[in-house]
């Protein structure tokens, strides 16, 4: 214990004095935005339990206190955590997205263990397919994982249409993935466009444009949820990324159900609860306090692995990773498993 708080004393203190004065003046302007919203009515107790996180990280000690006492109160009652990104805040979503692209872009095996079976499954498909590949990504946010994606295709000459819808409800979306994307989009190598509305019509539009293309991504502004319309398998591959604990347990339940409906394939990946990932990123993540407040509290309302223990056991292939933080990847085949070369024999 003695040596985290040596740490969080040295992180705040030890590094130029500058970025501390940021990061405290940027904690101060988080406050005000969360007081501008006290009295919303449909806000009121996320808010709370954010004015609370941020006036305890302004100094060390503070924050501990409410990693000791505060935290595992809010692990035992998860279902009322909200994050600051969950909250009505577009600067705030665009400065935990930009800051959660670099930080998997820095820590590269994050995403690593779902990008590698994306590519396996697009590889799959494009021997079989004769249409454009149609992947959605729910809750995209910044899209690192298909920038890895894009750049990891291009580099394998990858050379079949390959679609891929982000859904994702932030406004803040639009601007991170314009910026992220501009180098290929003007190497003429992706087509980027935005779409208000996706229904059979608009997707076989979609399809019909894409085939012209090598890569184009669509993005679209709304609920994942709000997708409830349309037909079985209009997708071949669906899947998410850090996007689960964001939901409530019945909206978890409902996500489900709705990814299995719209592919025949769907992955899902999203950190496990773990206290060394909590105290690992409280260390290493002190000095960027919107995605301190993302990584932690999204930790709190994470599966453990007990949890997880029981999705396998509700049929469900889960697999945990631990490169450097724990992650899982959950996944669901709609296909039969292939027979084993021995089955005749039994
Ligand atoms: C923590 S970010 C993860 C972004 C990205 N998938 C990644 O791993 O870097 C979660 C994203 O999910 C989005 N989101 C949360 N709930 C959503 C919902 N019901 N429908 C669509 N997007 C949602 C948020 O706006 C945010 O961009």
């Amino acid at each position: 214990m003695l040596a985290i708080v040596g740490c969080l004393i040295g992180l705040s203190y030890a590094v130029p004095y500058k970025r501390t004065f940021k990061r405290y003046r940027q904690i101060k302007e988080i406050l005000a935005d969360l007081e501008s919203l006290r009295s919303h009515p449909d806000y009121k107790e996320g808010v709370e339990i954010n004015i609370e996180f941020f006036r305890m990280l302004r100094f060390p000690l503070g924050y501990l206190w409410w990693l000791l006492f505060r935290a595992p109160r809010l692990r035992r009652e998860r279902a009322r955590i909200v994050e600051l990104a969950d909250l009505p805040f577009p600067r705030w979503q665009n400065v935990l997205l930009e800051t959660l692209s670099w930080f998997e872009i820095w820590m590269g095996r994050i995403l690593r263990p779902i990008r590698h079976e994306i590519i396996r499954e697009l590889e799959r498909l494009k021997k079989i397919k004769t249409e454009p590949i149609v992947v959605a990504s729910f809750g995209c946010g910044g899209m690192e994982l298909e920038r890895q994606i894009l750049y990891q295709l291009l580099r394998s000459r990858f050379d079949f249409p390959l679609l891929i819808i982000g859904v994702d409800y932030s406004p803040a979306i639009l601007d991170v993935i314009t910026r992220k994307f501009a180098n290929l989009v003007s190497r003429g190598m992706l087509e980027i466009e935005t779409i208000s509305r996706l229904g059979t019509e608009e997707l076989n539009e979609l399809k019909v444009r894409a085939a012209a293309r090598r890569f184009s991504i669509v993005l679209f502004n709304t609920d994942a949820l709000e997708l409830q319309d349309l037909p079985e398998d209009s997708f071949d591959l669906v899947y998410h990324t850090r996007l689960r604990h964001h939901l409530t347990v019945e909206e978890r339940d409902r996500l489900d159900k709705l990814a299995i409906h719209l592919a025949p394939k769907f992955m899902e990946l999203d950190d496990v609860f773990s206290i060394t990932g909590i105290i690992l990123e409280s260390i290493f993540i002190w000095r960027f306090p919107v995605v301190l407040n993302g990584g932690i509290l999204s930790y709190l309302r994470d599966f453990s692995k007990k949890e997880l223990k029981a999705q396998k056991e509700k049929g469900w292939q889960v697999d945990i990773y631990s490169k450097p933080l724990l992650c899982y990847l959950r996944v669901h085949d709609k296909a039969p498993p292939a027979p084993t070369g021995n089955a005749g024999n039994q």
